[in-house]
């Protein structure tokens, strides 16, 4: 369950290789609470998300530098286990990935299976049942658990690798434009669930919806970038009714009234 502290980015800086992408990052992310992710394609958005998890130092030769406190640990210290830490901090990609050859109920368990060899079959089955229900699917899916996770619907299947995000149980859900590939209607049913799920988790959006950041996220930060080579900035960060309404910086206000980007 989500961790009561803030997550606390300090001067954070993202490189891929000798490419300075995401420059001097420092915020605060508040926990229980969405946060959504806006701005113009190539600013650093996803990158600067993958660095919540340390997923982006999975690409060769990337890295970052500065700190990011989870729960007032330092996820870049030394010491830290990565492995750790992508429990801790689970992500939903922009295109649902189900593992293909899986059934349902594998796909949900999949990651719990991974972190933790011995869990009974009782424990496993209300594991599953309470993740899909977490993720709204367990009505749509409960007669067909092994059946292949392929055979749902592109919004049911995003919502199944939030079933397989949850049961881990991880503190913090990040999701890079989840809802991108999805019909309206599948994407006001993950809407909807991320509005339940902060109640448990503290949840990071990336998202080109702006009507989405609006409808589904406490507070809302804009990234830009100057230029083409030029690194991405977090230019500001607010409660999204502020930021939509009235943004401190003239950038967020040209983005945000489409004048740019
Ligand atoms: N694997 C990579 N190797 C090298 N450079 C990369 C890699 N991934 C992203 N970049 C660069 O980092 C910068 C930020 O990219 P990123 O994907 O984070 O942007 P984004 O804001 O998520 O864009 P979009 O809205 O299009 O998804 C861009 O200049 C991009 O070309
Ligand atoms: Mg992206």
């Amino acid at each position: 369950m989500a961790a009561p502290l803030p997550i606390t980015v300090e001067d954070l800086n993202i490189y891929y290789g000798d490419f300075l992408a995401v420059e001097d990052v420092n915020v605060q992310i508040m926990p229980r609470s969405v946060t959504a992710l806006i701005g113009p394609s190539g600013c650093g958005k996803s990158t600067f998300l993958r660095t919540l998890n340390r997923m982006h130092e999975v690409i060769p030769g990337a890295y970052a530098k500065g700190k990011v406190q989870i729960d007032g640990e330092d996820i870049y210290d030394p010491r830290v286990d990565p492995v750790n830490v992508r429990r801790r901090v689970g992500m939903v990609f922009q295109k649902p990935n189900p593992f293909p050859t899986m059934s349902i109920r594998d796909n949900v368990l999949a990651g719990v299976k991974l972190n933790s060899s011995r869990i009974s079959k009782a424990a496993a089955d209300e594991l599953m049942e309470s993740s899909l229900r977490g993720a709204n699917l367990w009505n749509e899916v409960k007669d067909r658990l092994d059946k292949p996770g392929l055979g749902l619907s592109g919004g049911q299947q995003q919502r199944l690798c939030i079933a397989r995000t949850i049961a881990v149980k991880p503190e913090v859900v990040l999701m890079d434009e989840p809802c991108s590939a999805l019909d309206p209607i599948s994407t006001l049913a993950i809407e909807d669930l991320i509005h339940e799920m902060k109640q448990d988790y503290t949840i990071v959006i990336v998202t080109h919806n702006m009507q989405q950041a609006s409808r589904v996220s406490d507070r809302t930060g804009f990234f830009n970038i100057a230029g083409t080579g030029k690194p991405g900035h977090l230019i500001e960060i607010d409660d999204t009714e502020k930021m939509f309404t009235n943004p401190a910086n003239k950038q967020t206000e040209d983005y945000i009234s489409g004048r740019f980007g």
